[in-house]
């Protein structure tokens, strides 16, 4: 994991809008990108034009090369670049040391994952609890009411459980449950059967991505505490095609997961054990990351 510093100056008296367009332009331009892992803005105390932005990507070319390479990279420049005094300064930096820090994210993540070495496939379960959850959230923030404080900090864990739990959530299903249960299936019916579960369930990801992320700009603006209306029609289909899919995993796909990984319990607790590995790495990022 790398960290990436942009040390901008912007235009006096601009730095609301600018604040309003850095944190759109992140959340959708940049969120989405490869090997992106999270983000901090820091505005200066004693100097108010001057920024930090601080970026944490998996390698150092996910952001000199596969950013930077990108259609995004333009797309971020046009929603900040008119704010800049001076080109930003950037320099991107290796972690030596670093402090724990209380994340509510981390926590909730942790929490659904307590047993994952044990019972692999029950943990699936669990995190569709805790994403249906923060579902609800973002159905009561559908409603129209003026901005309060709460409904800011709604919008603002909407945002962090999509972006940490929710993703991590169908990268670890495609990355794991599912190649371990196609290589498991015995070639022929099953197969077949896994197989089409699979793609049924992989395009069920991307659309409920691709729903969110319409999603996206409102929540920022509410997040920021602006008075911004969500799309109810738009949050009701993605809700309802959501648990839709959740019910799909847990009525289907989860129980023949079970029959056919339990076949071999060495397969089994190798599921259990990358998951554990992934969540432990995750919430090591949470606690003493950087950023
Ligand atoms: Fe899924
Ligand atoms: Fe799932």
């Amino acid at each position: 994991m790398i960290l990436e510093v942009a040390d901008i100056r912007i235009a006096p008296g601009r730095q609301a809008e600018f604040e309003q367009a850095v944190h759109h332009g992140l959340q959708t331009v940049i969120a989405p990108s490869k090997g992106f892992q999270g983000y901090q803005v820091r505005h200066s105390i004693e100097s108010p034009e001057r920024y930090l932005l601080l970026l944490e990507w998996d390698t150092l070319e996910d952001h000199t090369v596969g950013f930077r390479g990108s259609a995004a990279f333009a797309q971020w420049r046009s929603i900040v670049a008119g704010f800049f005094a001076q080109p930003p300064f950037t320099e991107h930096f290796e972690a030596i040391a670093a402090r724990p820090r209380n994340d509510v994210v981390a926590a909730r993540t942790t929490s659904a994952h307590d047993g994952t070495m044990d019972k692999p496939i029950q943990d699936f379960s669990d995190c569709h609890a805790a994403i249906v959850s923060m579902f609800d959230d973002l159905t009561a923030l559908a409603r129209p009411q003026a901005p309060t404080p709460q409904r800011r900090d709604m919008a603002n864990r909407v945002l962090d459980v999509f972006q940490d739990v929710v993703t991590a959530h169908h990268r670890e299903e495609e990355a794991e449950l599912f190649a371990a249960v196609l290589a498991d299936a015995v070639p022929g019916e099953e197969h077949a059967k896994v197989e089409s579960f699979v793609n049924r369930l992989v395009a069920e990801h991307r659309r409920v991505e691709g729903l969110y992320s319409q999603l996206i700009p409102a929540l920022s603006a509410m997040a920021n505490g602006d008075d911004a209306a969500l799309d109810a029609a738009a949050v009701e289909v993605l809700v309802t095609d959501y648990r839709a899919h959740a019910q799909f995993e847990e009525e289907s796909f989860l129980p023949l997961s079970q029959t056919i990984l339990g076949r071999n319990s060495d397969h089994m607790a190798a599921l259990g054990l990358a998951l554990h590995i992934r969540h432990a790495v995750n919430e090591l990022r949470h606690r003493f990351g950087t950023i």
